[in-house]
C-alpha cells in the first residue's frame, strides 16, 4: 500500500507539522507500507521526497528545501492546488494509480480544517481523518462548541464574533466584561497549538489580545477562564470508537497555561499524568464526553477531545476538538492510545486500514 505523507502546510502549525510527521514516518509499517513523503511549504507549494534520500541525509525533522528542483516542477506544473497537487498524482485519474491513501499530518487553516479534505474528495482519493465537515467543524472553535452544546455535552461561557461586527462597534467589551468574569481567553477562532491565544487577567488588556488574535483569524472568542485542570481523550474510529484512557496536562514552570511554549519550546513546560488522577467516576464521564462530542461532530478517523475539570465543582467542560491532533514524539493523542494497549505502529495501521475501507 503506497501511503503518501502530507505534511507541512501554511498554518501557524507548519513547524508542528513537521514534528509530527517525522514520528509518523518513523513510525509507519514498512513491511506493509510504501512511504512517500510529500510536503507543503509555507508558499503552499507542494514537493514529493524520495524517502530513502531524506533517510540517507538523517534529516529527522524532515525540514523542506527551499530550492530543489521539485519546487520548480510544482511551480511549472500550473497554479492553483489541483496544479500543485498534480506534483503527488493528485489528479484523478492518475491518483489511483500512484498512491493508494493520503495521510495529512497537517494541522492548522488550510490544513486540518476541510479544505484540504475537499480536494482529497474531488480527486477521489481515500484519506486519513475526519472528512470536509468534522474538519470544518472541528477547526472552528465556535461551531465546535454551538454543535456540541446542541447535544448535550457541557461548554464554558464564551462570546465569538467577527473582525467586521468588532471594527464597526457592534460588540460591547463593556458588555463582555459583566457577562463573564477574569481571567478570560482570548483565541482565533481557526487555529491550533495555541497559537495567538491570551490569558487576560485585566480588561485593560482585552483590546490588545483582540487585536493579536485577529492576526490569526477574522472571528476570535473570548471564553470564561475557569480554575481548571486540563484533560484530554485520545478517540480512534471503529465500531465502536476506541476511547483512550484520558491524560492529565500540568502546565509549569513560568506557563500559566499549556500554551505553545508550554507544549513545543520549553522542555520542561508541561508534564502528563497518563492516566489523568481522577475518580474512576471521572474518568467514565470524559471517556464518554468525548465518544459523544466524536459522534456530535460526525468525525472519522481519529480525533483528541480536550476537557476542562472545574476544580471546585468537579465538572468538566469540552474545550475543543482535534481532527489531526499532533503526533510529534511527544504528542499525548499516540501516547494515550499507547496507554491504552495500541502500539504508535498498530495505531498508524488501523488508521490507515480505516482510511481504505
Ligand atoms: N493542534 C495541535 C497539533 C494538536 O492539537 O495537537
Ligand atoms: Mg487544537
Amino acid at each position: 500500500t503506497r501511503v503518501a505523507v502530507l505534511y507541512g502546510g501554511r498554518s501557524g502549525e507548519h513547524e508542528v507539522s513537521l514534528r509530527s510527521a517525522a514520528s509518523v514516518v518513523r513510525h509507519l509499517d514498512r513491511t506493509r507500507f510504501e512511504v512517500i513523503p510529500v510536503s507543503i511549504d509555507k508558499a503552499g507549494r507542494w514537493q514529493r521526497h524520495d524517502l530513502r534520500r531524506i533517510e540517507q541525509t538523517g534529516d529527522e525533522s524532515l525540514s523542506i528545501p527551499p530550492e530543489s528542483p521539485e519546487v520548480r516542477l510544482a511551480q511549472g506544473s500550473g497554479e492553483g492546488s489541483g496544479g500543485r497537487a498534480a506534483v503527488v498524482g493528485l489528479d484523478g485519474d492518475r491518483a489511483r494509480t500512484e498512491i493508494d491513501v493520503v495521510f495529512p499530518v497537517l494541522h492548522g487553516p488550510l490544513c486540518e480544517d476541510g479544505t484540504l479534505q475537499g480536494l482529497l474528495e474531488l480527486t477521489e482519493t481515500a484519506y486519513v481523518g475526519s472528512g470536509v465537515m468534522a474538519s470544518a467543524v472541528g477547526m472552528d472553535k465556535d461551531v465546535t462548541k454551538r454543535l456540541a452544546g446542541l447535544a448535550g455535552i457541557p461548554i464554558a461561557p464564551y462570546r465569538a464574533f467577527t473582525r467586521r461586527a468588532y471594527e464597526r462597534g457592534a460588540v460591547s467589551l463593556d458588555e463582555i466584561a459583566a457577562t463573564l468574569s477574569l481571567p478570560v481567553f482570548v483565541k482565533p477562532c481557526n487555529m491550533g497549538s495555541s497559537v495567538g491565544i491570551h490569558k487576560v487577567k485585566d480588561w485593560a488588556a482585552l483590546p490588545a489580545a483582540l487585536a493579536d488574535a485577529f492576526r490569526y483569524d477574522v472571528k476570535v472568542l473570548v471564553e470564561q477562564g475557569i480554575d481548571a485542570r486540563e484533560i484530554e481523550v485520545a478517540v480512534l474510529d471503529g465500531d465502536p470508537p476506541f476511547v483512550s484512557v484520558a491524560s492529565e496536562l500540568n502546565p509549569q514552570g513560568h506557563h500559566d497555561f499549556y500554551s505553545y511554549a508550554a507544549k513545543y519550546l520549553d522542555p520542561e513546560g508541561a508534564s502528563v499524568d497518563l492516566p489523568a488522577g481522577i475518580s474512576p467516576e471521572q474518568m467514565e464521564r470524559v471517556r464518554g464526553l468525548a465518544l459523544q462530542a466524536f459522534e456530535a461532530l460526525e468525525c472519522s478517523g481519529l480525533a483528541r477531545v480536550d476537557f476542562f475539570l472545574d476544580r471546585q465543582s468537579g465538572a468538566f467542560t469540552l474545550n475543543e476538538v482535534n481532527t489531526l491532533p499532533g503526533f510529534t514524539s511527544i504528542s499525548m493523542y499516540p501516547k494515550m492510545m499507547e496507554a491504552s494497549g495500541v502500539s504508535y505502529p498498530e495505531l498508524l495501521t488501523r488508521l490507515v486500514d480505516l482510511a481504505l475501507d
